[in-house]
Protein backbone atom coordinates (compact mmCIF):
# COMPACT_ATOMS: atom_id res chain seq x y z
CA UNK A 1 0.00 0.00 0.00
CA UNK A 2 1.54 3.18 -1.19
CA UNK A 3 0.69 6.42 1.74
CA UNK A 4 -1.31 9.44 0.45
CA UNK A 5 -0.75 12.89 1.91
CA UNK A 6 -2.01 14.03 4.82
CA UNK A 7 -1.79 17.63 6.85
CA UNK A 8 -3.82 18.12 10.34
CA UNK A 9 -4.26 21.40 11.48
CA UNK A 10 -4.93 21.07 14.88
CA UNK A 11 -4.58 21.12 18.87
CA UNK A 12 -1.79 19.26 20.30
CA UNK A 13 -2.03 18.92 24.75
CA UNK A 14 -0.43 17.44 27.05
CA UNK A 15 -2.92 14.85 28.87
CA UNK A 16 -3.05 14.10 32.53
CA UNK A 17 -4.54 11.01 32.22
CA UNK A 18 -6.10 9.76 35.58
CA UNK A 19 -7.82 6.36 36.20
CA UNK A 20 -10.17 5.60 38.65
CA UNK A 21 -13.30 3.39 38.86
CA UNK A 22 -16.18 5.45 38.53
CA UNK A 23 -16.33 9.07 37.24
CA UNK A 24 -16.77 11.26 40.53
CA UNK A 25 -19.65 13.56 40.93
CA UNK A 26 -19.74 17.39 41.59
CA UNK A 27 -18.59 17.43 45.18
CA UNK A 28 -17.23 14.35 45.50
CA UNK A 29 -13.10 13.28 45.98
CA UNK A 30 -11.85 10.32 45.23
CA UNK A 31 -8.58 8.39 45.01
CA UNK A 32 -7.34 7.67 41.35
CA UNK A 33 -5.80 3.98 40.69
CA UNK A 34 -3.23 5.43 37.99
CA UNK A 35 -1.73 8.49 36.62
CA UNK A 36 -0.11 9.02 33.40
CA UNK A 37 1.67 11.87 31.42
CA UNK A 38 0.73 11.44 27.53
CA UNK A 39 0.17 13.22 24.71
CA UNK A 40 -2.94 14.21 23.24
CA UNK A 41 -5.22 17.12 21.52
CA UNK A 42 -7.70 15.65 18.87
CA UNK A 43 -5.72 17.25 15.81
CA UNK A 44 -2.02 15.42 17.19
CA UNK A 45 -4.26 12.39 17.55
CA UNK A 46 -6.00 12.22 14.82
CA UNK A 47 -2.16 12.80 13.05
CA UNK A 48 -0.68 10.35 14.64
CA UNK A 49 -3.51 7.47 13.83
CA UNK A 50 -3.14 8.42 9.93
CA UNK A 51 1.13 8.12 10.18
CA UNK A 52 0.65 5.05 12.13
CA UNK A 53 -1.76 3.53 9.17
CA UNK A 54 1.27 4.99 6.69
CA UNK A 55 0.07 7.89 5.52
CA UNK A 56 2.41 10.27 5.03
CA UNK A 57 1.54 13.26 7.54
CA UNK A 58 2.37 16.49 8.43
CA UNK A 59 1.26 18.05 11.63
CA UNK A 60 0.12 22.38 11.49
CA UNK A 61 -0.34 23.67 15.00
CA UNK A 62 1.32 25.52 17.71
CA UNK A 63 2.97 24.79 21.29
CA UNK A 64 4.35 26.98 24.44
CA UNK A 65 8.12 27.35 24.95
CA UNK A 66 8.10 24.86 27.65
CA UNK A 67 8.49 21.00 28.46
CA UNK A 68 5.12 19.66 27.15
CA UNK A 69 5.50 21.06 24.31
CA UNK A 70 9.22 19.67 23.64
CA UNK A 71 7.98 16.46 24.73
CA UNK A 72 4.97 16.95 22.42
CA UNK A 73 7.28 17.72 18.99
CA UNK A 74 9.44 15.14 20.29
CA UNK A 75 6.22 12.36 20.77
CA UNK A 76 4.86 13.32 17.33
CA UNK A 77 8.13 12.92 15.56
CA UNK A 78 8.77 9.94 16.90
CA UNK A 79 5.17 8.75 15.03
CA UNK A 80 6.63 10.03 11.81
CA UNK A 81 4.47 13.03 11.54
CA UNK A 82 6.24 15.84 10.27
CA UNK A 83 6.72 18.55 12.89
CA UNK A 84 8.16 21.62 10.64
CA UNK A 85 4.99 23.22 11.09
CA UNK A 86 4.53 23.19 14.34
CA UNK A 87 5.13 26.89 16.23
CA UNK A 88 6.40 26.50 19.77
CA UNK A 89 6.35 30.16 21.15
CA UNK A 90 6.92 31.37 24.97
CA UNK A 91 3.37 33.53 25.48
CA UNK A 92 1.22 31.29 26.24
CA UNK A 93 1.74 27.40 27.26
CA UNK A 94 0.84 24.00 25.55
CA UNK A 95 -2.49 23.23 25.57
CA UNK A 96 -3.59 20.85 29.01
CA UNK A 97 -6.37 17.98 29.11
CA UNK A 98 -7.23 16.45 32.34
CA UNK A 99 -8.76 12.81 30.91
CA UNK A 100 -10.51 10.93 33.50
CA UNK A 101 -10.96 7.22 32.69
CA UNK A 102 -13.28 4.85 34.80
CA UNK A 103 -13.28 1.02 34.88
CA UNK A 104 -15.74 0.82 32.24
CA UNK A 105 -13.41 2.65 29.77
CA UNK A 106 -15.38 5.68 29.57
CA UNK A 107 -14.16 9.43 29.95
CA UNK A 108 -15.03 13.24 30.92
CA UNK A 109 -12.32 15.39 29.71
CA UNK A 110 -11.34 19.02 30.99
CA UNK A 111 -9.06 20.94 27.90
CA UNK A 112 -7.58 24.34 28.91
CA UNK A 113 -6.77 25.48 25.20
CA UNK A 114 -3.75 27.42 25.70
CA UNK A 115 -1.29 27.50 22.60
CA UNK A 116 -4.07 25.82 20.68
CA UNK A 117 -6.33 28.61 21.07
CA UNK A 118 -3.65 31.40 20.46
CA UNK A 119 -3.20 29.96 16.74
CA UNK A 120 -4.11 32.15 13.72
CA UNK A 121 -4.70 32.32 10.10
CA UNK A 122 -0.65 33.32 9.73
CA UNK A 123 0.31 30.03 11.16
CA UNK A 124 -1.76 28.14 8.20
CA UNK A 125 -1.06 30.41 5.72
CA UNK A 126 3.06 29.92 6.26
CA UNK A 127 2.43 25.96 5.77
CA UNK A 128 -0.15 26.68 3.05
CA UNK A 129 2.04 25.14 0.03
CA UNK A 130 2.44 21.97 2.08
CA UNK A 131 -1.84 22.15 2.60
CA UNK A 132 -2.35 22.88 -1.16
CA UNK A 133 -0.42 19.27 -1.94
CA UNK A 134 -1.78 17.41 0.55
CA UNK A 135 -4.32 14.79 -0.77
CA UNK A 136 -6.52 14.98 2.43
CA UNK A 137 -6.71 18.03 5.01
CA UNK A 138 -8.24 17.65 8.28
CA UNK A 139 -9.39 20.49 11.10
CA UNK A 140 -11.30 20.02 14.49
CA UNK A 141 -12.40 22.47 16.46
CA UNK A 142 -9.70 22.72 19.39
CA UNK A 143 -8.30 25.44 17.40
CA UNK A 144 -10.05 29.05 16.50
CA UNK A 145 -12.70 28.17 13.36
CA UNK A 146 -10.58 31.25 11.16
CA UNK A 147 -7.69 28.86 11.52
CA UNK A 148 -9.59 25.97 9.91
CA UNK A 149 -11.70 28.06 7.23
CA UNK A 150 -7.27 29.19 6.34
CA UNK A 151 -6.78 25.64 6.11
CA UNK A 152 -9.63 24.87 4.12
CA UNK A 153 -9.17 27.41 1.59
CA UNK A 154 -5.33 26.80 0.92
CA UNK A 155 -6.61 23.16 0.27
CA UNK A 156 -6.56 21.87 -2.65
CA UNK A 157 -7.11 17.99 -2.13
CA UNK A 158 -10.59 16.48 0.07
CA UNK A 159 -11.33 18.39 3.57
CA UNK A 160 -12.33 16.79 6.29
CA UNK A 161 -14.04 18.41 9.32
CA UNK A 162 -14.05 16.90 12.36
CA UNK A 163 -17.01 19.48 14.33
CA UNK A 164 -14.80 17.95 18.08
CA UNK A 165 -15.67 19.60 20.60
CA UNK A 166 -19.50 20.26 19.76
CA UNK A 167 -19.98 23.77 18.66
CA UNK A 168 -22.07 25.90 16.05
CA UNK A 169 -19.65 25.72 12.42
CA UNK A 170 -19.22 28.69 9.87
CA UNK A 171 -21.09 28.68 7.10
CA UNK A 172 -17.73 29.29 5.12
CA UNK A 173 -16.22 26.81 7.12
CA UNK A 174 -18.96 24.46 6.21
CA UNK A 175 -19.28 25.25 2.77
CA UNK A 176 -15.16 24.03 2.00
CA UNK A 177 -15.98 20.94 4.19
CA UNK A 178 -15.97 17.53 2.07
CA UNK A 179 -16.87 15.07 4.30
CA UNK A 180 -17.65 16.11 7.72
CA UNK A 181 -17.41 13.75 10.73
CA UNK A 182 -19.23 13.93 13.54
CA UNK A 183 -20.89 11.88 16.74
CA UNK A 184 -24.52 12.21 17.91
CA UNK A 185 -24.44 15.19 19.98
CA UNK A 186 -21.98 17.05 17.47
CA UNK A 187 -24.36 16.00 14.49
CA UNK A 188 -27.25 17.67 16.27
CA UNK A 189 -25.88 20.98 17.72
CA UNK A 190 -25.25 21.34 13.06
CA UNK A 191 -28.88 21.31 13.14
CA UNK A 192 -28.38 17.34 11.23
CA UNK A 193 -32.06 15.40 11.11
CA UNK A 194 -32.43 11.69 11.12
CA UNK A 195 -32.95 11.53 7.77
CA UNK A 196 -30.12 13.95 6.60
CA UNK A 197 -33.23 15.80 4.66
CA UNK A 198 -34.15 19.49 4.40
CA UNK A 199 -33.14 20.57 7.41
CA UNK A 200 -29.32 19.15 6.72
CA UNK A 201 -29.33 21.33 3.55
CA UNK A 202 -26.83 23.48 4.41
CA UNK A 203 -24.18 20.77 5.98
CA UNK A 204 -21.79 19.29 3.37
CA UNK A 205 -22.94 16.08 0.96
CA UNK A 206 -20.81 13.75 2.95
CA UNK A 207 -21.52 13.28 6.58
CA UNK A 208 -20.06 10.39 8.92
CA UNK A 209 -22.29 10.03 11.81
CA UNK A 210 -20.24 8.50 14.31
CA UNK A 211 -22.12 6.13 16.72
CA UNK A 212 -19.22 4.93 19.44
CA UNK A 213 -19.32 1.43 19.59
CA UNK A 214 -22.18 0.73 17.39
CA UNK A 215 -20.06 1.73 14.41
CA UNK A 216 -20.88 4.71 11.81
CA UNK A 217 -23.62 5.70 9.17
CA UNK A 218 -22.43 7.36 5.60
CA UNK A 219 -24.99 10.39 4.85
CA UNK A 220 -24.69 10.96 1.34
CA UNK A 221 -26.85 13.62 -0.41
CA UNK A 222 -29.05 11.75 -2.93
CA UNK A 223 -27.76 8.12 -1.73
CA UNK A 224 -29.44 6.10 1.00
CA UNK A 225 -28.00 5.37 4.24
CA UNK A 226 -24.96 3.71 4.88
CA UNK A 227 -24.50 1.95 8.35
CA UNK A 228 -20.98 0.38 9.11
CA UNK A 229 -21.35 -1.69 12.45
CA UNK A 230 -18.20 -1.72 14.79
CA UNK A 231 -16.61 -5.36 15.86
CA UNK A 232 -17.76 -6.09 19.57
CA UNK A 233 -13.94 -5.65 21.48
CA UNK A 234 -12.85 -5.50 25.02
CA UNK A 235 -12.91 -1.57 26.05
CA UNK A 236 -9.78 -0.19 28.51
CA UNK A 237 -10.20 3.29 27.57
CA UNK A 238 -12.55 5.26 24.77
CA UNK A 239 -10.01 8.39 24.47
CA UNK A 240 -9.13 9.08 21.18
CA UNK A 241 -11.01 6.32 19.40
CA UNK A 242 -13.12 9.32 17.88
CA UNK A 243 -9.69 10.77 16.76
CA UNK A 244 -8.29 7.09 15.47
CA UNK A 245 -11.42 6.80 13.20
CA UNK A 246 -11.06 10.27 11.84
CA UNK A 247 -7.05 9.44 11.25
CA UNK A 248 -7.42 6.17 9.51
CA UNK A 249 -10.58 7.80 7.80
CA UNK A 250 -7.73 10.42 6.15
CA UNK A 251 -5.34 7.78 5.44
CA UNK A 252 -7.84 5.57 3.31
CA UNK A 253 -9.06 8.31 1.54
CA UNK A 254 -6.19 9.73 0.83
CA UNK A 255 -4.68 6.46 -0.96
CA UNK A 256 -7.99 6.93 -3.41
CA UNK A 257 -10.63 4.85 -1.32
CA UNK A 258 -14.33 5.45 -1.95
CA UNK A 259 -15.97 6.87 1.69
CA UNK A 260 -17.24 3.59 1.95
CA UNK A 261 -14.30 1.47 2.24
CA UNK A 262 -12.63 4.42 4.26
CA UNK A 263 -15.20 4.37 6.39
CA UNK A 264 -14.93 0.52 7.18
CA UNK A 265 -11.31 0.78 7.58
CA UNK A 266 -12.10 3.74 10.55
CA UNK A 267 -14.37 1.40 12.02
CA UNK A 268 -11.79 -1.08 12.28
CA UNK A 269 -8.85 1.24 13.33
CA UNK A 270 -11.76 3.03 16.41
CA UNK A 271 -12.18 -0.57 17.55
CA UNK A 272 -8.64 -1.47 17.80
CA UNK A 273 -7.89 1.66 19.70
CA UNK A 274 -9.98 1.14 22.51
CA UNK A 275 -7.62 -1.59 24.11
CA UNK A 276 -5.37 0.60 25.58
CA UNK A 277 -5.36 3.55 27.97
CA UNK A 278 -4.46 6.98 26.44
CA UNK A 279 -5.35 9.01 22.90
CA UNK A 280 -2.78 7.46 21.00
CA UNK A 281 -0.90 4.41 22.78
CA UNK A 282 -4.17 1.54 21.22
CA UNK A 283 -3.27 3.16 17.87
CA UNK A 284 -3.51 0.53 14.87
CA UNK A 285 -1.07 -0.19 12.31
CA UNK A 286 -2.32 -1.11 8.83
CA UNK A 287 -1.92 -5.25 9.39
CA UNK A 288 -3.80 -4.90 12.79
CA UNK A 289 -6.73 -3.19 10.93
CA UNK A 290 -6.45 -5.43 7.70
CA UNK A 291 -6.51 -8.60 10.14
CA UNK A 292 -9.61 -7.33 12.08
CA UNK A 293 -11.22 -6.69 8.50
CA UNK A 294 -10.69 -9.87 7.60
CA UNK A 295 -11.96 -12.00 10.38
O1 LIG B 1 -10.15 13.31 21.71
C1 LIG B 1 -9.33 13.08 22.81
C2 LIG B 1 -8.51 14.30 23.11
O2 LIG B 1 -9.38 15.34 23.51
C3 LIG B 1 -7.52 14.17 24.25
O3 LIG B 1 -6.27 13.69 23.81
C4 LIG B 1 -7.49 15.55 24.85
O4 LIG B 1 -6.27 16.20 24.71
C5 LIG B 1 -8.62 16.33 24.17
O5 LIG B 1 -8.16 17.18 23.19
Amino acid sequence: MTGGNVVVVGSVNADLVLSMDTLPQPGETLAATGIENLIGGKGANQATAAARLGASVQFVGRTGLDEPGERARRTLAAAGVGIDHVVAESSVPTGQAIVMVDGSGENSIVVVGGANAAMTAADVQRAAEVIAAADVVVCQLEVPQAVVAAAFAAAQGTTILNAAPASTVSPEVLARTDVLVVNEIEYGMLGGDATFGSDSADLPATVVLTLGGTGARVLARGADPVDVSAPRVEVVDTTGAGDTFVGALAEALARGESTEAAVRRAVAAGAVSVGALGATVGMPTADQVDALLDD
